[in-house]
């Protein structure tokens, strides 16, 4: 056996240990969205450093922990808090929480984050439903030797996102008069935001928002045979005339206040899943 699939096994058999319930949704929160996580009933937690083989967070104050409990009325598993490349995680390393779920048994995975607007029509506040993405700047998690256990080794990325689950928060969101964008979502590294060119170069791409998370773990999901739903919250602007910095607070606060549209969406589609 290969060393990560050894290690997905410790790792997948020490949290079965803790945990004896089962749930096939997992929910990934982006910075600043990370209150959801409060509307969970938590049956247990665990603080990621004391999972064997989960990524070793370099982050002082790095509260991450993985969730299981009740959402919705349904159970689910809960990373509060993500690995970023920026961080100097490796891709597989961005990948390996992704991979640790679908072995707890997810096939249906919820994902947040804060992203900086270049479609010319978003506003700070707004949500957009993530169709599509573009991968070309961020680093592949599947580089290196395939495991064929887990997923082929070239896999199909025309629906990377859920049309179904697509529909299913189109709905939800109607129904409670938020309104929503749907766009392509470009991952980059950071952790510098963009320069004015390379938010032009995004949107002559056609990339309608810009972030430095979910790409690589979207393709891992996909990967493995999981159904993905992404929405990011557009926390700043690339497109604009006027002088205009973007600060990490700036993001974090319009993420915060935000959220609660984007808890109440995620909150029904687990309802309705
Ligand atoms: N660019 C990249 N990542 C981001 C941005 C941005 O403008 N805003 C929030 N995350």
């Amino acid at each position: 056996m290969s060393l990560v699939m050894q290690q997905l096994q410790e790792t997948t058999a020490f949290i079965r240990e803790k945990v004896s319930g089962t749930a096939t949704v997992g929910i990934i929160l982006g910075s600043g969205l990370g209150n959801l996580a409060n509307e969970i009933i938590t049956e247990f937690e665990i603080a990621y450093n004391d999972i064997p083989h989960f990524p070793v967070s370099t982050v002082e104050g790095h509260k991450g922990k993985l969730i299981f409990g009740e959402l919705g009325g349904k159970k689910v598993w809960v990373m509060g808090g993500r690995f970023h490349f920026y961080e100097g995680y490796t891709p597989s390393q961005v990948a390996y929480p992704v991979r640790v779920m679908r072995m707890l048994g997810v096939d249906t995975l919820l994902l947040s984050n804060a992203a900086g607007g270049v479609n010319p029509s978003f506003n700070v506040g707004d949500l957009m439903i993530i169709k599509d993405h573009i991968s070309f700047f961020t680093v592949n998690p599947l580089l290196g030797k395939n495991e064929d256990s887990i997923g082929t080794r070239f896999p199909d990325m025309s629906e990377p996102y859920s049309k179904a689950l697509i529909h299913t928060v189109k709905e939800i969101a109607k129904a409670n008069n938020i309104q929503v964008h749907e766009g392509v979502y470009t991952g980059v590294t950071g952790p510098t935001f963009e320069t004015r060119a390379e938010y032009k170069l995004i949107k002559v791409l056609g990339g309608d928002a810009v972030g430095m998370s979910t790409v690589q773990e979207t393709i891992t999901a996909v990967h493995c045979g999981m159904k993905v739903f992404a929405m990011s919250v557009i926390t700043d602007l690339g497109i604009r005339e006027e002088e205009n910095t973007i600060t990490h607070e700036e993001v974090l606060q319009a993420a915060t206040d935000a959220e609660p549209k984007l808890t109440l969406l995620f909150r029904e589609l687990v309802q309705k899943l």
